[in-house]
């Protein structure tokens, strides 16, 4: 399967920062996919300056609805409007700071496949969870509520202890994890085989080889190391 290697902005990048994209644009990667969700602030911009560039761009949320009395939302809808191709829905930081739910995650990707986007649906443990034991069923419960049951999705596992952290999951549990949520999404649906699952937390130019080449890791959801063109290059270089 063609790997994807994404970039999670968060909420970093002003205009300037476009320059990092340019870099990644001369660049003119082939080995895998490249996606960028920068802020919704640079969306248009970026996806009109770097039409031609093959990079593809996304948002980092969106709202269930497609329009209505939301103050401060973005509907997918307006996202697919001005020519994303993909949006983030359940990152860790939603769950944890907006308190969402597996429930309104699965809205979410739902009315992201309808407005033509392809969701990349996140799922990942709290600390406390993996030294209880407890990762695998959290992940299965996330998957289960939270990855819509048709339509065009990736799901990224990425453990929360990890996230920003430095910290990475060894190889054996990326791979454990990544086993176990193919055979999850496998039990949902039948074209569970081509779902792509990436890895996200602290993945660096480093870590990349060995986290990339875990069984089922389709590819890899990055942070902070996709801020600038140079360290998210070293990771593509690895896919
Ligand atoms: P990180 O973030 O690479 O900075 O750990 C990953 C993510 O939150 O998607």
């Amino acid at each position: 399967m063609r790997k994807l290697i994404a970039g999670n902005w968060k909420m970093n990048g002003l205009k300037r920062d476009l320059e990092e994209i340019a870099q990644l644009a001369e660049s003119n990667v082939q080995n895998c996919d490249v996606l960028i969700c920068p802020p919704f602030t640079l969306l248009p911009l970026c996806i009109e300056g770097f039409a031609t560039s093959g990079i593809k761009f996304g948002g980092q949320d969106c709202h269930a609805q497609a329009s209505g009395a939301f103050t401060g939302e973005i509907s997918a809808q307006m996202l697919k409007d001005i020519g994303a191709g993909y949006v983030i829905n359940g990152h860790s930081e939603r769950r944890h700071y907006h308190q969402e739910t597996n429930g309104q995650v699965r809205a979410k990707a739902e009315a992201a496949i309808s407005a033509g986007l392809i969701p990349i649906v996140c799922v990942g443990e709290v600390l406390a969870e993996r030294e209880a034991g407890q990762a695998q069923d959290i992940v299965e419960q996330q998957v289960r509520g939270s990855v819509p049951q048709a339509g065009e999705v990736v799901v990224a596992y990425e453990p929360v202890w990890a996230i920003g952290t430095g910290l990475t999951a060894s190889s054996d549990d990326i791979a454990a994890m990544h086993t176990h949520i193919r055979k999850i999404l496998k039990s949902m649906r039948p074209d569970a085989s081509a779902i792509r699952l990436l890895y996200g937390g602290s993945v660096k130019g480093t870590n990349a080889p060995e986290i990339l080449s875990c069984e089922n890791v389709n590819g890899a959801l990055v942070g902070g190391a996709s801020l600038k063109a140079k360290d998210f290059l070293e990771i593509i270089g690895a896919a």
